[in-house]
């Protein structure tokens, strides 16, 4: 019987203040309109972190509603991988922070870097250690501060991001009867340093002392989104035998409404079959999965036994897909 990692319990947390498209547009200044960002990107509102909230307070409310739904304590968790492009510093890793503020001194804990994949890479990463052996139990967070990296006087990238925290617990699945069928099945994970220009943080927690700022090519990468997420999801559920009928949810990354229903369409699901958050939170990029994982975890949507297929692109490029059986 093979090792397997079962999603034992999903959570996520939401900063307080909510920020609509025309208090955005009016707080700035911005000559942008609520008609345009809604007709372009589906985004209607995004949460902004209050000044003392960080990637690591955020990503630690996030894990306590994870664990309290898995139903285990922190100082259960062998290892947290947390996936982030707006770390409290360049170190501490905010997952050490975050099994600081859990109250946790087990095991040990890293920060991935892959933009808004990052999610995808870091259940990957933790998935790895779990098939290996080498841990029993990993608390895998994505948790961002766009609101930090933004550039608020540039309309065509400021309104597309928000912040947001969401955490899954993996647990191995060794020796249970259906553990073969349930949990992570795979995950296929790709990236191409050579378009690195078309989205990136031109400074920050790295080594040149600037404080950087995003920017992106917002066209170019939309259609490098389109391709390349369409190719990953058919590769992942090529390499388990499944076809697009065994699909039961699509969970995507949630950069924009209209690769969220090109992706949707893609898969032959009807829209109800789509989990959607870019909606109301934007594009919280690595914490976007586990936010709508949560969300659709935790009002019943998804039920054990469904078939998930999470999906994401960001910079780097980085993308990948993960198909998960709950
Ligand atoms: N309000 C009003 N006009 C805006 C605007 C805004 N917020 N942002 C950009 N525009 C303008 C541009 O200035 C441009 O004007 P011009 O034609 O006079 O130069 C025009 O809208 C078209 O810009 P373009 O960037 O080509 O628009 P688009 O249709 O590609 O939509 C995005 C822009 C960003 C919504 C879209 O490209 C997108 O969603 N890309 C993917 C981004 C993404 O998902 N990134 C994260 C991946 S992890």
């Amino acid at each position: 019987m093979p090792i397997r990692s079962l999603i034992a319990g999903c959570g996520s947390y939401l900063p307080e203040r909510s920020l609509s498209n025309v208090e955005l547009a009016q707080a700035y200044g911005l000559d942008t309109s609520d008609e345009w960002i809604v007709e372009r990107t589906g985004i209607h509102n995004r949460h902004i972190a209050a000044p003392d909230e960080t990637a690591s307070t955020l990503g630690a409310n996030a894990a306590r509603a994870a664990l309290a739904r898995a139903g285990m304590r922190a100082d259960e968790i062998d290892l947290i991988v947390v996936a982030t492009a707006t770390p409290d510093s360049a170190f501490p890793s905010t997952a050490v922070r975050i099994q600081a503020l859990l109250g946790s001194t087990r095991g040990f804990g890293f920060d991935i870097s892959a933009a808004c994949t990052g999610f995808v890479y870091a259940l990957n990463v933790a998935d790895n250690f779990i098939r290996s052996g080498q841990v029993k139990t990993a608390l895998v967070i994505g948790a961002e501060v766009f609101s930090r990296i933004v550039d608020w006087t540039d309309r065509g990238t400021c309104v597309l991001f928000g912040d947001g925290a969401g955490a899954v617990v993996l647990r191995a699945g060794e020796g249970e009867g259906t553990a073969a069928d349930r949990g992570i099945l795979s995950t296929h994970l790709h990236a191409d340093g050579s378009f690195g220009d078309l989205l990136f943080v031109d400074g920050g927690a790295g080594s040149n002392g600037t404080a950087g700022k995003l920017r992106m090519t917002g066209n170019a990468v939309f259609r490098h989104a389109v391709s390349k997420l369409a190719d990953v999801v058919d590769e992942a559920l090529a390499a388990n035998g499944l076809g697009h009928s065994d699909v039961r949810w699509l969970v995507p990354h949630q950069a924009n409404r209209r690769i969220i229903d090109a992706m949707g369409r893609k898969l032959k699901l009807p829209p109800e079959r789509v989990v959607v958050t870019v909606d109301r939170h934007a594009n919280t990029s690595a914490a976007s999965i586990p936010l709508a994982l949560a969300e659709a975890a935790g009002d019943g949507r998804i039920q054990p036994g469904d078939l998930v297929v999470m999906e994401a692109i960001g910079g780097g490029l980085t993308w990948g897909a993960t198909l998960a059986r709950f």
